[in-house]
């Protein structure tokens, strides 16, 4: 038998008692995870496709992850889609969140249209409300409310004084990047410089501010505001996929720290703004919620911009339905008041218009609602438009002639990873560019042409005859708002690029009920993620997907719309990819794509008008900016076409890589080299 010694056995008890201990805990942690597995994470919808890859433990999660960090994701959606669920697609997050991807138009169609029963989801909601409060991070009657309100800020009539304002800043970039360039000249510009233009064309053209010079814009650098943009961005990659109860766990503090000073410098920057419209006071209520919102922060630098007499923009719109509503409901209180006599008059109702803005005593928007829908308009309306335009031009170097058109999703994602601009692309010398991507896989961009090749761009092309025509072939033309409408080509170009490159890849709604759609039942909750990038490349919805076809989003002759007749005139003998690409008039209007192959109009974008087109969302909380968008963009691409007769990428530049985050974006910037017109 085995002594033990007396001075050891405390020392064996001991250890045998944490190890005990330790083995407890690892019992109760592993019994905890299968708890969480089988009771608390959600099981797979039934009909709904599974993805192979999910996790025990932590679902899809780390796929999205994958797919976020290592580019080409907006590629890989559309292939889930066709491996594992044509309709819907189960999938699953950390910390038991349902998500079911909805890759059919007529069930993202009902979803966006029926928004009693799903609404924002709530990982959207929380994230972006961290950062300010507005009609984006809000949903019912308070949603409802200020919606109504800032639509204002988007009919026609101010959508004109948008465009003028806008155009000018546009005007002033284009002249200073020309600035010394003799005609034949080559200027070099990088597209990530258009989120300082657009974050200076949203300051200026909806709140008459300018924050950045734009000579400090050429020279690369950002303004504060953008800076704080960008942290908006960033955090809301992270924050999006995961449960707001989970940030402490899987957020770090550094993101989490940044987003809230951002928040306080934007709210800084919009209450200052408030603040010199109304004449430099604001109520003492307002000012605590400045305090509330913006702490000690100070409003970066901003110059208020002349406007002319009696032009409104967009904060003064704002700021007259705050009148409105105040006025209104000063009259509602007393005329109850006058009509008993007796009752008292709602808090606040009796105070002149404009005095009690700060509250909500009154049901009109308050300042602090006024600066939170300043905020969140600038920031919706920079990168994503910023995006569409580099998209935009990018497109015109890639479907040029001499690069292949792809034709299906692997050879559209290969050239994309892997350079292979073919003529005149990025290549340099015969031996083309080598280089390695973050993440280690190397690239080579295609032998081809020297560096003084310009490739055939066919889409250029008719662009700028489109736009000769319309407006005028030098930056002198002034752009009317007359001149939108008919602006045709430019407009399908615009489109066609949100349809490939999808600018918001991924918007969502949650189900605030047990409910069916498609056949499927959908328990309360689940949040369904649209797979934009999937639709808007199924050949069920659009014939030819993976072709850039402007035409499909031409209106055929004789519809009324004369613009596609207007800029046929010009542009069509360009021929090229998508060949002599003409609106042919017949009793079907056809496209040919190229020579021998016409497609009918109809087959090219089946179901664009029924779900299939997601770019802007859809339904009553659809993109309030989406004309503005496409307004703000056209102005851009006319002005770039006026200044440039061709386009090309600098040498050296790597393969463009669109990677999907909060938007699609390329992984380093696509630097380009125009030549002056
Ligand atoms: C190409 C540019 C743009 C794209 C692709 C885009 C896309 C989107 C998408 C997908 C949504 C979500 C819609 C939904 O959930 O159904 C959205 C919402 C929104 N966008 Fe845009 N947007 C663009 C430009 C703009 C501009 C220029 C503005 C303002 C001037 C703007 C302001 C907003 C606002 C305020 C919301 C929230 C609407 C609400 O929740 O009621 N966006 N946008």
């Amino acid at each position: 038998m085995q002594v033990i010694d007396n001075d050891v056995a405390p020392a064996l008890l001991t250890s045998s008692t944490v190890s005990i201990a330790i083995a407890v805990l690892v019992m109760a942690g592993a019994a905890a995870l299968a708890l969480f597995y089988f009771v608390a994470a959600p099981q797979p919808l039934r009909g709904a496709g599974v993805l192979p890859s999910s996790h025990w433990l932590l679902g899809d999660t780390m796929l999205v992850n994958k797919v976020k960090n290592e580019g080409s994701s907006i590629f890989e959606w559309p292939e889930w889609q066709r491996s594992y669920g044509p309709r819907f697609l189960n999938l699953s997050l950390a910390g038991g969140a349902r998500v079911l991807l909805v890759n059919d138009p007529e069930a993202a169609h009902r979803i966006f249209f029926d928004h009693g029963r799903f609404v924002a989801h709530e990982h959207w909601l929380n994230a972006s409300a961290a950062h300010h409060e507005a009609i984006v991070t809000l949903e019912g009657p308070q949603w409802y409310h200020q919606r109504k309100v800032v639509a204002r800020a988007f009919l026609p009539q101010n959508q004109r004084a948008f465009l003028r304002a806008a155009d000018a800043t546009l005007s002033e970039y284009l002249r200073g990047l020309l600035r010394g360039a003799a005609a034949g000249g080559v200027v070099d510009f990088d597209v990530v410089a258009f989120m300082s233009l657009y974050c200076n064309v949203a300051a200026a053209a909806m709140f008459s501010v300018d924050c950045l010079a734009v000579d400090s814009l050429l020279a690369g650098r950002k303004s504060e505001l953008l800076v704080d943009a960008d942290h908006v961005f960033a955090a809301l990659e992270r924050l999006v996929t995961i449960p707001k109860h989970m940030w402490p766990l899987l957020v770090d503090r550094a993101t989490l720290a940044r987003l809230r000073e951002s928040s306080r410098r934007c709210h800084a920057l919009a209450f200052d703004m408030l603040a010199a419209r109304k004449g430099g006071v604001l109520p003492a209520a307002t000012m605590a919620e400045r305090a509330r919102l913006a702490g000690d922060a100070k409003a970066y630098p901003f110059r208020q911009l002349p406007r002319a007499e009696g032009v409104a923009d967009f904060l003064d719109v704002m700021i007259e339905a705050q009148r409105e509503e105040e006025t209104e409901a000063a009259a509602a209180a007393a005329a109850a008041a006058a009509g008993d006599g007796v009752a008292a008059p709602a808090a606040g109702a009796s105070a002149p218009p404009g005095s009690s803005s700060s509250g909500s005593s009154t049901g009109a928007l308050t300042d602090a609602q006024i600066a939170g829908n300043a905020i969140s308009l600038i920031i919706a309306s920079t990168e994503t438009s910023a995006h569409t335009t580099s998209w935009l031009l990018w497109a015109v170097l890639r479907f040029a002639r001499g690069a292949s058109a792809p034709t299906s999703l692997e050879e559209l994602s290969e050239a994309h990873l892997y350079g292979s601009l073919g003529e005149g692309g990025a290549a340099k010398g015969a031996a083309g560019v080598r280089g390695t991507l973050p993440g280690g896989a190397p690239w080579r961009t295609a032998a081809g042409a020297g560096e003084d090749a310009f490739p055939e761009t066919p889409v250029w092309d008719r662009i700028r005859a489109e736009v000769a025509a319309v407006v005028g072939s030098t930056l002198d033309s002034p752009l009317r708002w007359e001149h939108l409408e008919r602006l045709q080509y430019v407009e399908g170009c615009i489109r066609e690029t949100l349809r490939l490159y999808n600018t918001v890849p991924f918007i969502g709604r949650q189900a605030t009920e047990d409910c069916e759609v498609g056949g499927l039942h959908i328990p309360k909750g689940t949040v369904l993620a649209f797979n934009a990038p999937a639709m808007h490349t199924d050949e069920a919805n659009y014939a030819h997907p993976f072709r850039f076809v402007p035409e499909r989003w031409m209106a055929p002759r004789g519809s009324g719309n004369d613009a596609a007749a207007a800029t046929s005139a010009g542009g069509l003998a360009a021929g090229a990819t998508i060949a002599s690409a003409a609106v042919i008039d017949a009793d079907e209007p056809s496209v040919e794509l190229e020579p021998g192959l016409s497609v009918p109009v109809s087959a090219l974008r089946l179901k664009a008008a029924k779900g299939g087109f997601a770019a802007f969302g859809g339904g009553p909380k659809t993109c309030i900016g989406s004309k503005t968008a496409i307004l703000q963009i056209k102005a851009a691409i006319v002005r770039f076409a006026q200044a440039f007769s061709h386009l090309r990428l600098a040498p050296g530049t790597p393969p463009v890589v669109p990677l999907a985050t909060v938007t699609v974006r390329p992984r380093s910037s696509i630097k380009m080299q125009g030549k002056v017109a």
